[in-house]
C-alpha cells in the first residue's frame, strides 16, 4: 500500500463467499469507483460449501433492488490469499478467527480486518449471516455493507492520500 496510484488489494471473506462477501465486493466496488479510489477486490469463504456457484438467489434479488448486480463465483479462501492482497476483511467475528488461524507471520496478520471495524454510523459488531432468515436480513446486509464501505474508502483515503 505504499504508492497512492497503486489499486489496494481487498480481499472480502465470509463463511460460503454466496451471501455477505459477494455483496461486499460488489458494493464496495462502487462506492470506491464513485470515490475513484483505485481498488482490485474479490471475495471468498472459509469454506468451500458452495464452491463454483452463483451468489444466492435471494441476495442478488435484493443487491439488484438497490442497483448492485453480483457476479462473483464461489471460491474458498487460499494461502495465496495473503501474497495477492493488502486487506482481507471478515464479515463476523468466526471469520475473523478463521482467517487469521490460516496466517503465518506477523504481516500476514495485519492484513486482516473485520468489516465492522469501517461501519461510519451503523453500530453492529458483525455483518449477520442472512442464509436462515428473510428477505429483511438480506436488506439489512446491503445497509450494513454500504456503511462499511464509505468507512474503508474513508480509510483509504486517509492511509493512502494523493
Ligand atoms: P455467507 O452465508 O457466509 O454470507 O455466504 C452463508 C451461506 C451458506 C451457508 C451459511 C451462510 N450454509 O450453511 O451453506
Amino acid at each position: 500500500m505504499s504508492n497512492s496510484k497503486e489499486k489496494t488489494r481487498i480481499l472480502f471473506v465470509c463463511l460460503g463467499n454466496i451471501c455477505r462477501s459477494p455483496s461486499a465486493e460488489a458494493i464496495f466496488k462502487a462506492i470506491a469507483e464513485k470515490a475513484k479510489i483505485p481498488v482490485k477486490v474479490d471475495s471468498a469463504g472459509t469454506s468451500a460449501w458452495h464452491e463454483g456457484e452463483m451468489a444466492d438467489n435471494r441476495m442478488r434479488r435484493s443487491a439488484a433492488a438497490r442497483g448492485y448486480k453480483l457476479t462473483s463465483i464461489s471460491r474458498a479462501l487460499r494461502r495465496k490469499d495473503f501474497d495477492e492482497f493488502d486487506m482481507i476483511i471478515a464479515m463476523d467475528d468466526k471469520n475473523y478467527h478463521d482467517i487469521k488461524d490460516l496466517a503465518q507471520s506477523a504481516e500476514e496478520e495485519e492484513k486482516v480486518f473485520r468489516m465492522r471495524d469501517f461501519f461510519v454510523h451503523k453500530q453492529y459488531d458483525h455483518i449477520p449471516d442472512p442464509y436462515y432468515g428473510g428477505e429483511q436480513g438480506f436488506n439489512m446486509v446491503i445497509d450494513l455493507l454500504e456503511d462499511a464501505s464509505e468507512g474503508l474508502v474513508a480509510y483509504l483515503k486517509k492511509t493512502k492520500p494523493s
